[in-house]
């Protein structure tokens, strides 16, 4: 297993649309225990195929909290939404790609998904709670949508301009600061 790193917005990447996962071969495998790895380690509970630069429909996530629990590890590749609940429920959400920075962000409170497994089985199932705002966050990523887009033009600004200098400091002195709790 490979940790692969984690692109920071701004970049054209997370803006892009992915493409819909057609090879459910080893190397789909390979590539989603990376990024339950690269997910778990950062750490966060959830990571989509264009944070680290692949355009895939693939996204990883485990919303488990209690340490004492068993890991769930979730891969999806192709998910969809195919019912969403007219109740909503605010989150204060964090991104892998934009570390450090949270905001509410209200989303429908439960959501049924169907995906296909790493076996290209087709699953269906429904969440709530810190899961469906998780899968949400996730799918989103695949459609080249982040949390920040939710907020005001302003708080997007200030927010992308954050993350700018961010690049640039990473860039001239390699610090990494330690992401929270993120998707
Ligand atoms: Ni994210």
């Amino acid at each position: 297993m490979t940790l692969r790193s984690i692109l920071i917005h701004p970049d054209p990447r997370l803006k892009k649309v992915a493409d819909p996962v057609t090879d459910f071969s080893e190397d789909l495998r390979r590539v989603a225990e990376d990024m339950l790895e690269t997910m778990y380690a950062a750490p966060g509970i959830g990571l989509a195929g264009p944070q680290i630069g692949l355009m895939k429909r693939l996204i990883v996530l485990d919303c488990v909290k209690d340490r004492e629990a068993p890991p769930r590890p979730l891969v999806m590749a192709n998910p969809e939404i195919t019912w969403a609940s007219e109740e909503r429920r605010g989150y204060e959400e964090g991104c892998l790609s934009i570390p450090e920075q949270y905001a509410e962000v209200t989303r429908p409170a439960e959501v049924t998904v169907r995906w296909q497994d790493v076996t290209g089985a087709v699953q269906e199932e429904e969440f709530s709670g810190l899961w469906a705002t998780c899968v949400q966050h996730e799918i989103d990523h695949l459609n080249g949508k982040l949390f920040i887009d939710y907020l005001t033009p302003l708080k997007r600004q200030l927010i992308t301009r954050k993350m700018e200098k961010l690049k640039r400091e990473r860039a001239r002195d390699g610090i990494r600061p330690e992401p929270r709790d993120e998707l």
